[in-house]
């Protein structure tokens, strides 16, 4: 029987809630498939902080490497200041464990409100991959005379042709691999930020030659918030660097029905990924069991399709998908018709029954 390793982090806020929904699924897949779990469960976050005055414990970093995935939940405490949780837990597991991919999957499944007037399932369904270990997020910059009127702020934006290549040629493979409309549209700011985007268009066009197959597109930043919302039917997968990435997916999940739906997943092809639902710890829901567990689950789809279990991955969408199309009043806290445990009861019931091929 194939066997995996999963490294649990359910977080903070409704993080653990939508986790045990997204556990009761890959149940569900361990029994459907003969596949077998070995779920290990860290309680990094917010309250073993506050407890313990310790974000990451020394050598967490190297054990977490021995897993075949990590299923995170959500990390971020109303009682702990903005950046300390951020930056010491999330982004250090995604750059120490240099995960260089943040993949961001924006779909509007069948039966999901989409604030946009007359846009259908078949019009969104495109993918966001974002650079995930350096831009702005790199922590580059400093700041002199601190709280004073003379004070300066600086923050630099870190992009390496290394970087950048790897980050642009994941994209092309797996536009390739993808195989729907075969575009791939790098999203920058060319007109401005004339150093950092000159190295991605530069390489983003270098790379082209070896994918003929591809067709190539460009949009600056601000222009790709407006097409989203006017056309979102043009995109297929989109590469862009970390800060961009994270603003457009916020937007992105909004127009694939909120937060409650949109998973991503932190990729490091030759190691150790992670997957998360998108939105964040929810702290105003915590306990309440009303929060929308599909964006835990469907990372959970994500990471059985990263860990090769394609099967597993797609049959756990399709269930999403019965969920969705023939259950849910709406995808928003509190207001789905179910709670956050019955959507998860409605998942696991539909991974047993539906046809997997
Ligand atoms: C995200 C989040 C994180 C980010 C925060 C919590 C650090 O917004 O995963 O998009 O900015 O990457
Ligand atoms: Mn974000």
């Amino acid at each position: 029987m194939e066997s995996y390793n999963i490294a649990v982090i359910p977080g903070d806020g409704t993080g653990p809630e939508v986790i045990r929904e997204g556990i009761k699924v890959l149940d569900a897949i361990s029994a459907r498939f003969g596949i077998k779990f070995n779920f290990d469960y860290y309680d990094f976050g917010g309250s073993r902080y506050l407890k313990t005055g310790e974000v990451l414990p020394d050598g967490a970093i190297d054990e977490l490497k021995k897993y075949a995935a990590i299923y995170l939940g959500a990390i971020g405490h109303p009682d702990v200041k903005p950046g300390i949780l951020e930056k010491g837990i999330l982004l250090r597991l995604r750059f120490e464990l240099d995960q260089y991919i943040n993949l961001r999957p924006v779909k509007l499944y069948p039966g999901v409100d989409c604030p946009l007037k007359n846009k259908k399932p078949e019009d969104i369904d495109f993918i966001v991959v974002r650079e995930n270990t350096e831009g702005l997020y790199a922590g580059a910059g400093g700041v002199l005379k601190k709280g004073t009127p003379d004070e300066v702020a600086i923050q630099e934006s870190i992009n390496t042709r290394k970087g950048v290549e790897r980050c642009i040629r994941f994209a092309y493979e797996f536009c390739r691999k993808r195989s729907k409309a075969k575009k791939l549209t790098l999203c920058g700011k060319t007109n401005v930020l004339t150093y950092a985007f000159d190295l991605w268009e530069r390489t983003f066009y270098e790379v082209a030659k070896e994918y003929p197959d591809i067709k190539v597109d460009y949009a600056h930043v601000d222009a790709i918030t407006m097409w989203f919302v006017k056309n979102p039917e043009w995109f297929d997968v989109i590469v862009t660097d970390n800060m961009f990435g994270d603003i457009i997916t916020d937007l992105g999940a909004m127009i694939q029905g909120g937060m409650g739906i949109a998973a991503g997943g932190n990729i490091n092809p030759q190691g150790v990924s992670m997957f998360e639902p998108i939105g964040g710890s929810a702290p105003k829901y915590t306990g309440k069991n009303v929060v929308n567990p599909l964006a835990a689950i469907c990372a959970g789809g994500m990471m059985l399709e990263q860990i090769g279990e394609d099967k597993a991955g797609k049959l756990v969408e399709k269930a999403v998908i019965e969920v969705t199309g023939k259950h849910l009043k709406s995808q928003a806290a509190g207001q789905m018709g179910y709670s956050t445990t019955e959507v998860g009861d409605l998942v696991a019931k539909y991974v047993n029954e539906i046809n997997s091929d």
